[in-house]
């Protein structure tokens, strides 16, 4: 039996300890990171920034594919090739960002739902002429007294299966991302509980839509303390919970799963993703592997600081993150390689 070309894609992008670069920030997110840097964001600027990024020699050592946002797909490199046409000639699978932004879910009070099905099925087939691969839809779940509800669960497992099937129809590889929030002071327990409940609606709403899992990829949150918990959970205890909950609910079939970073420290992310691939070496059904925005651009983006001067630097700090994450996917990640990249 010949490998589905949808499952050969899903398989290639994390494919030898590689892992996705989340570049996908739309116009709104992107203009948060570059006032941090105190550079305006306009589409020159962002244009720039993605250069600089996916220009990077060597990054395809680390990464199998690259989420680009509409206007990015759109956009040229310096030297006018298309950006999903570059990153493909580097080796690397273009990937597109589809949702349409989580919104306010009406009657459930700050919690959210995901938009972006109107017009799908004619976005993809666009997005599959530019050269696509596969594409990304984020859901959101709030932890607090009250949340999640089981409305907001099922209305975002609900769309995330509706945007998966009609991926699927058009050959592109859905990435189904469900992330439970770090933000609130609940315990890694609660978030334990909350991700389990999520995952097995998401699977079942994918069944129900009749999306073929083996061509698609997971793409969830870590098991970890809510941000204000006064109890911060160790490394070794989100490893164990993350892996105990993918083991509960992620069907064999799923060729791979890609953590998102969600706002931990681009360091502590690679040592949670380090631990899990250490400790369950050899017994996991899926290769566990990175879709980091945050995680892999913070050094770089810090470096760039909107200046061509700076490439050089940026695009070092981005190889790096993704060199260490790309140890972290076989488990041979180690803290001390930190201060050697520091001090070279
Ligand atoms: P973070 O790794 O910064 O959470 O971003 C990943 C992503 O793609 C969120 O949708």
């Amino acid at each position: 039996m010949s490998t589905h070309p949808m499952e050969a894609t899903a398989r290639a992008i994390v494919a030898s300890g590689k892992g996705i670069l989340a570049a996908d920030e739309s116009t709104g997110t992107i203009a948060k990171r570059f006032s941090a840097i105190q550079v305006e964001s306009t589409e020159e600027s962002r244009r720039a920034y993605r250069d600089m990024l996916f220009t990077t020699k060597g990054l395809s050592q680390h990464i199998g594919g690259v989420i680009l946002y509409d206007e990015t797909l759109r956009q040229k490199s310096a030297d006018g090739t298309p950006f999903g046409e570059l990153l493909a000639k580097r080796g690397i699978l273009p990937g597109i960002k589809v949702d349409t932004g989580a919104k306010d879910l009406a009657l459930c009070t700050g919690e959210k739902v995901t938009e972006g099905l109107d017009n799908l099925a004619k976005r993809c087939a666009e997005y599959v002429k530019m050269g696509a691969k596969f594409a990304k839809w984020r859901a959101v779940i709030t932890i607090g007294p009250d949340a999640p509800s089981s409305t907001c669960i099922a209305a975002n497992a609900h769309a995330l299966a509706r945007y998966a099937a009609i991926c699927q129809a058009a050959g592109l590889v859905p990435i189904v991302e469900p992330e439970v929030l770090m933000d609130g002071d609940h315990t890694i327990e609660r978030c334990e509980q909350v991700t389990e409940g999520t995952y097995n609606a998401v699977y079942e709403a994918l069944y129900l839509n009749r999306v073929t899992l083996e061509h698609s990829l997971l793409k969830p949150s870590m098991v970890v303390s809510g941000k204000n918990c006064p109890k911060q959970a160790g490394v070794e205890e989100v490893a164990e919970r993350t892996v105990r909950v993918l083991r509960r609910t992620v069907p064999a079939a799923v060729p791979g799963i890609v953590f998102l970073s969600g706002g931990q420290s681009d360091e502590l992310a690679t040592e949670h993703l380090n631990a899990m691939n250490r400790k369950y070496a050899g017994e996991l059904a899926w290769p566990l592997s990175f879709s980091y925005g945050r995680a892999l651009q913070q050094p770089a983006l810090k470096a760039w600081k909107g200046s061509a001067a700076n490439a050089a630097s940026a695009q070092a700090a981005l190889l790096h993150r993704a060199h260490m994450n790309h140890l972290a996917c076989l488990g041979q990640y180690k803290a001390e390689l930190e201060k050697k990249a520091l001090a070279a």
